[in-house]
């Protein structure tokens, strides 16, 4: 359909978070939530080769190619979810249920996935992970971040790698998931292997490196260790995320913001030191919170009125991933984000969606400005509240055009 131009009208409310002009640049900060979201009401869209062309009152709509009528509904921009492992085998809801009962996480059962992950077919797991991409898009995702990090060996990591690529850009590797069992005994060979030749082979189809520092977890890295992969990663040309703070107090937030990774993710535990430092590092470091995951291991929300209290950028991701969040829904992530964190429903959808641009550093994406992706999540409801308003319902679904 190449060339083809869509309008798409009806649009009840529009949430472009774009600014008031409705072009491009997303939004300052320092611009409270609700003016960021640049709403617009009885609004159209045009859409040609996959951008927004034009956009404005629905009364003024200019003709195009094809016309699509919403209804009245409300159109937000397409989820930005820049955080999941979604290429994996196997089931670990028997770990749930202990978690229920009592038993703590502490990132044990990542082995138990890796086995089954190893043992899968590469077939099986395309189909697996093209089925978890389809239900965040059913949801209203339309950029999704995947890491590796379920292999383990140099031709499992880059094999997850190259089928992530199949269904997203946003590809990361994740080598330094966790020592696995076989390594236990000697932690620097394995250093050896993710820095080495691990890297090499995933390098070409990753975009991102990223490591679970977390000196609370047995099985993840401590602050040495994690620089080290971190370093090596940005060498390969590829950029840096980090797992940190999550399970407790530590090293992974000052180290993302001194090396200048794009995202530290987590920031369940922060010091003040950590929120200072992030804070000195909007623009270039944000803060990726996962309140799936609380929900999910019964844990304490990060204290996100901190984080925006003190400037830094915040967005929200999923992390579906089989023990700590197996669910891609953002919108429950935003729904969780409000009723749990006290985030503004508009402070959440900015953070779902230009915060997890900014995290991914897209500025295509997160918000549906003249020229940006034309990635409309359509809402069966009036407004974007309904999102936080109506938790568990399926409202939100990405549009085909
Ligand atoms: O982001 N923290 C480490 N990795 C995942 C959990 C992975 C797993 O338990 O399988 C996370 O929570
Ligand atoms: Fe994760």
């Amino acid at each position: 359909m190449s060339g083809a131009s869509v309008v798409v009208r009806g649009i009840g409310q529009l949430v472009t978070c774009a600014g008031p002009d409705g072009a491009v640049p997303v939004a300052d900060r320092a611009v409270p939530a609700q003016e960021r979201l640049g709403i617009r009401h009885d609004a159209a869209l045009v859409v040609e080769d996959g951008r927004v062309a034009w956009l404005g009152d629905d009364a003024s709509a200019p003709a195009a190619d094809r016309s699509v009528d919403l209804g009245g509904r409300a159109v937000v921009p397409g989820f930005v979810d820049s955080h999941s492992h979604l290429v994996f085998a196997g089931d670990r809801s028997a770990e749930f249920s202990a978690r229920m009962a009592g038993t703590p996480y502490d990132g044990g059962g990542i082995g138990v996935t890796m086995a089954a992950t190893r043992a899968a077919s590469d077939d099986e797991l395309r189909a697996l992970l093209a089925g978890r991409v389809a239900e965040a898009r059913g949801l209203g995702t339309t950029t999704i971040e995947v890491k590796s990090g379920y292999g383990l060996t140099v031709d499992d990591e880059a094999r997850a790698l190259r089928l992530a690529r199949e269904v997203t850009g946003e590809t990361t590797f994740l080598g330094a998931h966790v020592v696995p069992p076989e390594a236990r005994e000697d932690r620097a060979a394995y250093l050896d292997l993710v820095t080495g030749p691990m890297l090499e082979a995933c390098a070409p189809h990753a975009r991102w490196v990223d490591v679970f520092c977390e000196p609370n977890s047995p099985h993840a890295f401590t602050e040495v260790e994690a620089r080290r992969v971190l370093e090596a990663g940005r060498g390969a040309g590829l950029g840096m995320r980090v797992h940190g703070n999550q399970l407790g107090p530590g090293p992974g937030a000052r180290l993302a913001v001194e090396l200048g990774a794009a995202s530290v993710d987590h920031c369940t535990y922060l010091s003040d030191a950590d929120v200072e430092a992030l804070a000195g590092a909007a623009g270039t470091t944000v803060a990726t919170l996962l309140p799936g995951v609380e929900f999910s291991t019964r844990s304490p929300y990060p204290d996100v009125r901190r984080l925006i209290g003190a400037g830094v950028d915040v967005a929200l991701a999923s992390d579906c991933n089989p023990g700590t969040c197996f669910t891609s829904s953002m919108p429950l992530v935003v729904a969780l984000a409000v009723r749990e964190m006290r985030m503004t429903p508009a402070e959440a959808l900015v953070a779902a969606t230009v915060g997890g641009a900014r995290a991914l550093r897209r500025d295509d994406v997160g918000h549906l400005g003249v020229g940006a992706r034309a990635d409309l999540a359509v809402l069966e409801a009036p407004s974007h509240e309904h999102l936080a308003y109506r938790p568990g319902m399926p409202l939100a679904r990405a549009l085909d055009l």
